[in-house]
């Protein structure tokens, strides 16, 4: 307990330190500082937490945390920089899974992907050993690159992966001795951790030639160390008979089925790809393509249409609906989302995620702008969270999710006595979503004999503060429940 005590009180101290520009949060009962976050609400929006992993100028608050849309926090995990934090399905249960791992500074990582129960417990940890090569030439634990993390309905894992190959880039003004990024993805059971699928861009050059790329070599780009980045694969998706696949460097999603052939290309600029657009369905550096309601005629594909790259601002930044007709090979705008009143240029990452069929609300992570939206059917942006300054903060995707959770620790306990008889308590439990209330007893020693109870109080938020006066002993212990039935327990804590 004591040490408990010292730490909260170090915290409060590192917090305001903390808080360059953006102010975070600190608790007595917790070692986190996790970013506050600016809720703006215009509109009903879905049920759901919202799932972000920021990472930028400051150490703290690099989690896969989870808000409520009244801005508390709900849950931090470990400080590590993570991405694609959100819930599945995996074997009929919901999980949370996440990307944990080192993202370098030439847009790809090596992690891990982590499975968590509903309790937070890590039931399955999905990695990735191949004969990879890195930029720096030294070995990795796992292979897994952050962009994708997407649990199939057959139980797997579909993951990205890039590898360092000496290739020719002199068709592309480079020298026949380069070196240039491969785009993989892989297809891993969960349950054992093999692989079952394997795919790379540079086994189909025929369908997918180097010329193609939008990504320009450059001047320092194509050594071992700094390898041209010519697809930049960043996401996968089952369809029925095989993946699709977004290659951001192409400004397109392309099929690949299950024998490896490329059957057909989705450009976002006209006259490249297999199909004819409508003026609204151009995109540029996408990601998140993600497909619906698929059938031998055609399908709905949904992506982040970024529209603009680090070195090249275009457009504004947009979630993009379509219907792709197989049979007439046309495209035909959907949707389109974008807040009109806050305008976004995302030069990088960002997610676009339907939230339900029935509500039609999309929910969408701004990537490289510290901000998460949700639309409404009518593409009415209704919810805006903002949890850093704009390019000092980012979340490589954000979500909204349900998610019902009941931790496997304990809940925790801070006590600072203000008289001889009363104390001011401070309870929190992270992760936990279903208790309501704190149940507060006294007990007669440390083993927690004769337990008393002393009052109860309201669940505010992450941490909720409690004054107990008329204490006849030294030892307290609180409970989390839900109306009366108790869902955790503390230890006996000593003040
Ligand atoms: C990565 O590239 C190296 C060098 O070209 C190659 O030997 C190796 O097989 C590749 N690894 C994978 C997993 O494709
Ligand atoms: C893969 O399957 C497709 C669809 O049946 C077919 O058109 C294509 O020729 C096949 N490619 C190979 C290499 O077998
Ligand atoms: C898929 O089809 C169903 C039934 O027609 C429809 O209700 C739903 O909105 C469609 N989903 C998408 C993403 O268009």
């Amino acid at each position: 307990m004591v040490r408990l005590l010292a730490a909260g009180g170090a915290l409060l101290l590192a917090a305001q330190v903390a808080a360059d520009n953006w102010p975070f949060a600190g608790y007595r009962t917790a070692p986190y500082l996790p970013p506050k976050v600016k809720v703006t609400k215009s509109g009903p929006t879905d049920p759901g937490y919202i799932f972000i992993g920021p990472r930028g100028n400051q150490p703290q608050g690099t989690a896969a945390l989870i808000y409520d849309e009244d801005g508390g926090l709900v849950y931090q995990g470990p400080e590590e920089v993570t991405a694609n934090f959100k819930v599945q399905k995996l074997f009929n249960e919901d999980v949370i899974t996440f990307w944990a791992g080192n993202m370098g500074d030439l847009g790809f990582g090596y992690g891990t992907v982590h499975i968590l129960d509903n309790t937070y417990r890590e039931i399955y940890t999905v990695t990735l050993q191949d004969n990879f090569i890195s930029p720096d030439g030294l070995p990795r634990d796992s292979y897994i690159d952050l962009h994708e993390s997407q649990v199939t309905h057959r139980n797997t894992l579909l993951v990205t992966a890039y590898n360092v190959t000496q290739h020719d880039l002199s068709a592309i003004g480079g020298t026949p001795n380069d070196y240039m990024l491969d785009g993989m993805f892989f297809e891993i059971d969960i349950a054992t951790n093999e692989i079952v699928y394997s795919w790379s861009v540079l086994e189909h050059l025929a369908d997918i030639p180097i010329e193609g790329s939008k990504q320009g070599l450059g001047e320092e780009y194509g050594t071992m160390e700094k390898p041209w980045d010519a697809y930049h694969i960043n996401s996968v998706e089952l369809m029925d008979e095989g993946y699709i696949i977004s290659l951001r460097h192409y400004w397109s999603g392309f099929y690949i089925h299950n024998n490896g052939t490329v059957m057909w290309r989705l450009s976002g600029e006209e006259e490249v790809g297999d199909f004819e657009l409508d003026d609204k369905a151009v995109f540029a550096w996408q990601h998140d393509i993600r497909v619906y309601n698929q059938t031998s005629e055609g399908m709905v594909v949904d992506l982040f249409n970024n529209a603009n790259t680090p070195t090249d601002v275009v457009a504004a930044t947009t979630g993009l609906s379509m219907y792709v007709d197989l049979v007439n090979r046309k495209v035909s705008t959907l949707r389109t989302m974008k807040d009109s009143d806050d305008v976004i240029h995302s030069v990088s990452q960002g997610s676009y995620q339907l939230l339900s069929p029935q509500s039609s609300h999309v929910f969408m992570g701004y990537g490289s702008i510290a901000r998460v939206k949700e639309y409404d059917a009518d593409n009415n942006e209704v919810l805006t969270v903002q949890f850093g300054d704009d390019n000092a903060v980012a979340s490589y995707r954000g979500f909204k999710c349900q998610w019902k959770a009941t931790p496997f620790w304990q809940p925790a306990v801070a006590i600072v006595r203000t008289t001889s008889d009363a104390a001011t308590m401070f309870m929190s439990w992270n992760g936990a979503t279903e208790y309501d209330n704190w149940a507060i007893y006294s007990a007669s020693s440390p083993l927690g004999e004769d337990m008393t109870f002393v009052s109860s109080v309201k669940r505010d938020g992450f941490e909720t503060t409690a004054h107990v006066t008329g204490l006849r002993s030294n030892y307290l212990q609180v409970v989390a429940r839900k109306g009366n039935t108790p869902l955790g327990t503390s230890v006996v804590a000593y003040f």
